[in-house]
């Protein structure tokens, strides 16, 4: 397997940084339209036919088909929808487990001084509402790649099992969007950095990119954020809800993973060097996403002050490199951090995530998160 020849791509603008630390630089980069209720992304990428109906000739794709044609599941009628959730309670014990405020650093001297525990309360749903309005948008992104992919995949086992997983993704938009609807207290829009991202990821005509930019970083990454969720979270239906979803995301990752070890293995170094920066700058986009500006700019607070004091915070820190958990040895797995040199190593090193390379890959993950 040869890699086509890229051809330019475009894609959003990323934060114009000195350095990958750069508070300044990655608070510059603004939500261009934060009131829209479309977004429209051109591209232009070839849709592939394949007259070779090899079902099977793929055989780890094949079963990973089968697996998801029995694990369909229905998200009106195989959740508990009648559990009452009343959400500031839910925070509250939630904060209770965390600690004091759910942020264990000293306050003194900084705008936190005054808040009271209505103040963090706020905070706390608020909180809740961005991070399930983000997965909602994710999903609906990953809805889009994943419909895209059916097309551009020239192989017949990837192409249905991509069938299989856009109704898996539509599923995930729709539970985001009746848990939100039902159960929380508002919406968010698209987080820039997450925009930007997805835009990237659709705007390149490389097919090898989508299923990098989605299957490894994005879903990656939502794997890792709805499993510390739902180990966080009290609430009966949102754990399901993870749990189900999670058991969804592991096989998707799945398909990743094995779909780009048989691509990657006919690319030649420059064609890797591209993955690899496709892949850190997908990787610093997510990590800034998950700063969470809106949240501070719906409350009023001046986001900077407050980042700097909430990125202290020793459990932030730990939830922010723990997003990375399924990440890093996805792409040690993928030869990324390896192959030809060491700079995605490097690059990791350098935002402190290296250390994940350990963890284990997801490559069969999906076989423990299976729901009987
Ligand atoms: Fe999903
Ligand atoms: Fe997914």
């Amino acid at each position: 397997m040869t890699a086509e020849t890229p051809r330019p791509s475009g894609g959003g603008a990323p934060p114009d940084r000195q350095d990958v630390h750069d508070l300044e630089a990655i608070l510059a980069v603004a939500n261009r339209d934060a009131d829209a209720v479309e977004h429209t992304v051109d591209c232009h990428f070839d849709v592939r036919f394949t007259w070779v109906y090899d079902k099977g000739n793929r055989s780890r794709l094949e079963r990973l088909y089968e697996k998801a044609k029995t694990a369909q599941w229905n998200a009106q009628t195989d959740l508990p929808w009648e559990t009452e959730v009343d959400q500031e309670a839910v925070v509250a014990a939630n904060r209770e487990l965390l600690g004091a405020r759910g942020l264990d650093v000293d306050v003194t001297g900084t705008v936190f001084e005054r808040w009271s525990d209505t103040d963090w309360l706020r905070f706390g749903c608020e909180s809740q509402n961005w991070m399930l309005s983000q997965f909602l948008h994710g999903e609906q992104g990953a809805l889009l790649c994943t419909a895209r992919i059916v097309e551009t995949v020239p192989w017949a086992d990837a192409k249905l099992y991509a069938s299989t997983q856009v109704m898996d993704e539509a599923r995930h938009v729709e539970v985001f969007a009746k848990y939100l609807d039902d159960k929380l207290s508002g919406h968010y829009p698209v987080n820039t950095h997450l925009g930007l991202l997805l835009d990237d990821i659709l705007v390149d005509n490389r097919w090898d990119m989508t299923y990098l930019g989605m299957q490894i970083m994005v879903e990656g990454l939502a794997l890792a954020a709805f499993g510390f969720l739902h180990d966080a979270t009290t609430e009966p239906l949102l754990k399901r809800l993870l749990r189900l979803v999670m058991s969804d995301e592991a096989r998707h990752v799945a398909f990743g993973v094995l779909s780009l070890q048989e691509m990657y293995a006919g690319l030649s170094a420059a064609e890797l060097m591209e993955r690899k920066e496709f892949a850190f700058e997908a990787a610093l986009r997510m990590r800034d996403r998950f700063l969470q500006q809106e949240v501070w700019e719906r409350l009023g607070v001046p986001v900077k002050e407050a980042l700097t004091v909430v990125t202290r915070s020793p459990e932030r820190q730990l939830f922010q490199k723990m997003l990375f958990s399924k990440i890093v040895p996805n792409c040690k797995k993928l030869g990324l951090l390896d192959n030809g040199d060491s700079w995605l190593r490097d690059r990791f090193r350098e935002i402190g995530v290296i250390d994940l390379e350990h963890l284990a890959d997801t490559g069969e993950e999906f076989e423990s998160l299976q729901i009987a």
